[in-house]
């Protein structure tokens, strides 16, 4: 590297991290004054949260792994900053990408921020407008010390002017986690996930539930299991389950209910492939996660989210997503509708074309090439 060479340093933890940043390694290939150097901060840890997706995925080895000694959130994000102090202060990165809105991405950021490197936010300007959500929290916090907004949606772009953010900084370049999904398109329709779980396509729906709000307290969880007890009786329900919700079926003494669901194909997490046929092939989803809402629009399959509001309207005003309160009647009427045919079908936004990664890197070397 000369001295030209800028140290580009991207920041993952969590699942959905590794999702948002798989193409991006190529693309940086493209660019030889780009150092890329990759951070993983050990939010998440076990291998089907996380290795999988490095070993199937072809993500590269992170330059930088650290090793949590877990805990609270606090202990968690403190722990991350300390760590990553250290690095930024070892390499001086020139910039700092975070994507989404984990507690990672936030920790990360905040260190750049303190110490005057500059932060780019791979999903900007996404608001729930719902405080009790720590990822609202971490999202307006990254965006505030950020200096580029990558936008993967209009609401995006109008909640950053609400707030007052220069245009300069706002870059409308799509959605990264489509990247993945159009770049991996054939091997996920090649994943062999139906025929060893004894599936077949449209008989099953496919349901995922991790937020702290449906999971996180025993009524909830209970009601969230009795849902699917319901659903079960109409349709197979393929239940990949997260270590958060399995956690608490066990600690809220909910087994025994969730035991007694007989129409029901339960699964550790998936890998992406498998994960991503598993949506392609379902007859609908139900879910709460944020990039489960944006890969079903792009697949055009029926989603509905049970949850009160979505940092991604997109996803509704042209997708094939639907908020749904908690309610089994309500949902189950839904249902109906996703069965008889009559639910909407949706449409792709814009942008969402598998060439985010291009975009967002083209932006960042304007960004240099600015600073001359
Ligand atoms: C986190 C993100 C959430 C994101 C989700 C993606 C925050 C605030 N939350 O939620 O926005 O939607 O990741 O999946 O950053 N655990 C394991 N093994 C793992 C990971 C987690 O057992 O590999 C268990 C641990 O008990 C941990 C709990 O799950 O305490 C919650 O993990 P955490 O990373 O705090 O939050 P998530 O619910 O995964
Ligand atoms: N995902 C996966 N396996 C699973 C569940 C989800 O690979 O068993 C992928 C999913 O396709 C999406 C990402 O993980 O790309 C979303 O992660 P999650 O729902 O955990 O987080 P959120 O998007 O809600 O922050």
């Amino acid at each position: 590297m000369n001295n030209l060479s800028k140290k580009i340093l991207v920041c993952v933890g969590t699942r959905p991290n590794l999702i948002k940043i798989t193409q991006l390694e190529k693309v940086f290939q493209k660019y030889n004054y780009f150092d890329y150097i990759l951070l993983h901060t050990g939010q998440h840890y076990d291998n089907k949260m996380n290795d999988i997706f490095f070993e199937e995925l072809g993500i590269k080895k992170p330059d930088f792994q650290f090793t949590l000694k877990g805990g609270s959130q606090i202990q968690v994000i403190a722990e991350i900053m300390q760590k990553f102090e250290n690095v930024c202060n070892e390499i001086k990165p020139d910039l700092v990408i975070v994507p989404g809105d984990v507690n990672s991405s936030f920790a990360c950021a905040f260190v750049a921020n303190r110490i005057g490197i500059p932060v780019a936010h791979i999903e900007s300007g996404l608001r729930s407008f719902d405080y009790s959500m720590p990822e609202e929290i971490n999202r307006i916090l990254i965006d505030q010390i950020s200096s580029l907004h990558f936008i993967t949606e209009p609401s995006g772009i109008q909640n950053l002017k609400n707030e007052g953010f220069s245009e300069k900084t706002i870059k409308y370049v799509g959605n990264s986690m489509i990247d993945s999904l159009v770049g991996y398109n054939q091997l996920i329709d090649k994943s062999p996930v139906l025929s060893e779980q004894n599936l077949k396509k449209n008989e099953y729906v496919l349901f995922t539930f991790h937020r702290p709000v449906n999971v996180d307290n025993a009524t909830n969880l209970s009601k969230l299991i009795n849902l699917m007890k319901k659903v079960s009786e109409m349709k197979k329900v393929v239940f990949p389950i997260h270590p958060r919700t399995l956690k608490n079926i066990v600690a809220f003494g909910l087994d025994g209910a969730f035991k007694s669901i007989e129409n029901i194909v339960k699964l550790d997490p998936q890998g992406y492939i498998d994960f991503l046929n598993l949506i392609k092939n379902s007859s609908f989803v139900l879910t709460d996660s944020g990039g489960v809402q944006e890969e079903t629009t792009f697949l055009q399959i029926p989603c509905l989210t049970v949850r009160p509001n979505t940092e991604r309207p997109i996803t509704i005003e042209k997708g094939t997503n639907k908020l749904m309160p908690f309610e089994e009647e309500e949902i189950i009427s839904e249902i109906n509708i996703i069965l008889n045919g009559n639910f909407k079908k949706g449409e792709i936004p814009n942008l969402w074309d598998g060439q985010t990664s291009s975009r967002i890197l083209k932006e960042i070397d304007a960004f240099f090439k600015g600073q001359r």
